[in-house]
């Protein structure tokens, strides 16, 4: 079979790119070797998410007689919200095999070895085939780091792939590495009731994210009986008994916790035997691309993780549509500059545009800064969400918004505004102006930009 596009990896890089060209009438083939939807719908955003659902409604249960609202025997139940997560995946899954069928996308379902520039071996568990195509489209993803510390291959030690269908909640967990994956796993399993300790190497939880949010968020975690460690590096895992001992030092001297689960989110490494033998430019973080998504050969692009560019399934998806289009003749540049992120605890923390570290640093320190915090929100404290605040930064010259960071309730759906307001190049003044409904947690930001110009209302 010959095809116009035939891109490697079904995951939201893949299949986007896959449904923009079908969309486009051109003939398309997609390849996957294990279920479409990739880390993202399967191992990755969309479980977590799930678990994180029945995290929060436990707690918030817990905290309902404030309200007025008492519930007795109130516990989670692990098999049931594994059950409930499958279903959503399962769900979600069967859309994107159909999404693929209506738009025309041949799926394979095997591994994919490029043999050159046009051809792609894919093994079955029963045979193989050669398909060949125009433009190929490299979306095969990222795996968790391992680091070989001594005991890393221990039973009881887990990477994120493992650790969303455990047969059991683990009574205890010990989470190496404070990222985006150590922070909501650990909030996952804390809030269900597991005990859970996470260390990181670095001085800051969160090493990309705004300073003073991955404080706040690190004192709240603490506070809510998660034990963060930060510039501890791990030294050794050992078995003791069925469980295991990790011994890590600290700015304290040598300590060390015995957890039944060590879960390893130090990172994640692209995915690239698909294609390391054809001689296409990689780095040590993944394939090298240009803005179009083109990599070192001609024909072929690379777009998500495999990239290792920024590793979200959002940006995947974005890469995708650019690479569909450009391979399709047109010539589309990927923009980085506006890219939000988000992270699943309570209260969320999400974020686009600059940090104010890095704005200080570009800016050379003619920034300007507003704050708001939560607790003044009207809608924040009807449901009952105290913590945390809205930060906005900007240059000092025109205010044209830089970066805003949030910690809060519903963060994650809050930075939108803030994306767009980046991505058209808006001021504190336009925001001001912008008449926000009363009562939303959205004024917050309003009220944010209200104090980055000096002039809040509903602060003293
Ligand atoms: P990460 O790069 O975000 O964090 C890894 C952390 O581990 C860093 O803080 C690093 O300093 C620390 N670390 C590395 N080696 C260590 C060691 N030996 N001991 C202690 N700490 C160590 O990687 P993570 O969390 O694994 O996530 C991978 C990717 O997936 C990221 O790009 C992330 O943005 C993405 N992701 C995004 C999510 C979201 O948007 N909500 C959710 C989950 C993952």
């Amino acid at each position: 079979m010959h095809y116009d596009i035939v891109i490697i990896g079904g995951g939201p890089g893949g299949y986007v790119a896959a449904i923009y060209a079908g969309k486009k009438k051109a003939k398309v083939a997609l390849i996957e070797k294990d279920k479409l939807g990739g880390t993202c719908l399967n191992r990755g955003c969309i479980p977590t998410k799930a678990l994180i659902h029945s995290a929060n409604l436990l707690n918030e249960i817990k905290n309902a007689k404030r309200f007025g609202i008492t519930a007795e025997d109130i516990k989670a139940d692990w098999q049931a919200i594994q059950q409930n997560k499958e279903t959503i995946v399962k769900t979600l899954r069967t859309g994107v095999e159909n999404l693929l069928k209506a738009n025309g996308v041949t799926t394979y379902k095997g591994t994919a070895k490029l043999l050159d520039k046009n051809t792609v071996k894919i093994t079955y568990n029963t045979g193989e085939e050669n398909i060949t195509a125009e433009k190929i489209i490299l979306a095969t993803g990222s795996s968790p780091v391992i680091v070989p510390i001594p005991g890393h291959n221990l039973s009881g030690v887990i990477t994120s792939d493992e650790a969303l269908a455990l047969e059991e909640l683990p009574a205890s967990v010990l989470v190496i590495g404070g990222g985006v994956i150590g922070i909501e796993l650990g909030y996952i399993y804390s809030t269900l009731g597991a005990e859970v300790t996470i260390v990181e190497m670095l001085p800051q939880i969160l090493p990309r994210q705004d300073e003073e949010i991955a404080q706040e968020l690190k004192k709240i975690l603490q506070k809510q009986g998660i034990k963060i460690y930060t510039q501890a590096k791990v030294q050794a895992l050992q078995k003791s008994g069925t469980d295991l001992t990790t011994t890590f030092e600290t700015s304290q001297g040598i300590k060390s916790v015995t957890s039944q689960k060590v879960l390893m989110a130090v990172g994640r490494r692209s995915n690239i035997e698909a294609f390391k033998d054809l001689g296409i430019n990689i780095q040590k973080t993944g394939v090298t691309v240009d803005d179009h998504m083109k990599t070192s050969i001609e024909n072929i692009y690379a777009i998500g993780d495999v990239t290792g560019k920024t590793m979200l399934a959002h940006v995947a998806s974005h890469q995708g549509i650019i690479a569909a289009r450009n391979a399709l003749g047109d010539n589309k540049k990927m923009d980085y500059k506006v890219i939000p992120g988000c992270i699943y605890t309570e209260p969320e923390v999400a974020s686009v545009g600059l940090t104010e570290q890095e704005a200080m640093e570009l800016y050379k320190g003619n920034i300007k800064i507003g704050k708001f915090s939560f607790v003044a929100s009207g809608k924040a404290l009807t449901i009952g969400a105290r913590q945390g605040f809205v930060k906005i930064i900007s240059d000092a010259r025109w205010n044209e918004i830089l970066g805003v960071h949030i910690i809060g309730p519903n963060a994650t759906e809050l930075i939108a505004e803030a994306a767009l307001a980046i991505k058209l190049e808006c001021t504190a003044e336009e925001l001001v102006e912008t008449i926000h409904a009363h009562p939303t947690l959205s004024e917050t930001v309003m009220e944010a930009a209200m104090d980055l110009l000096r002039m809040p209302i509903h602060k003293i």
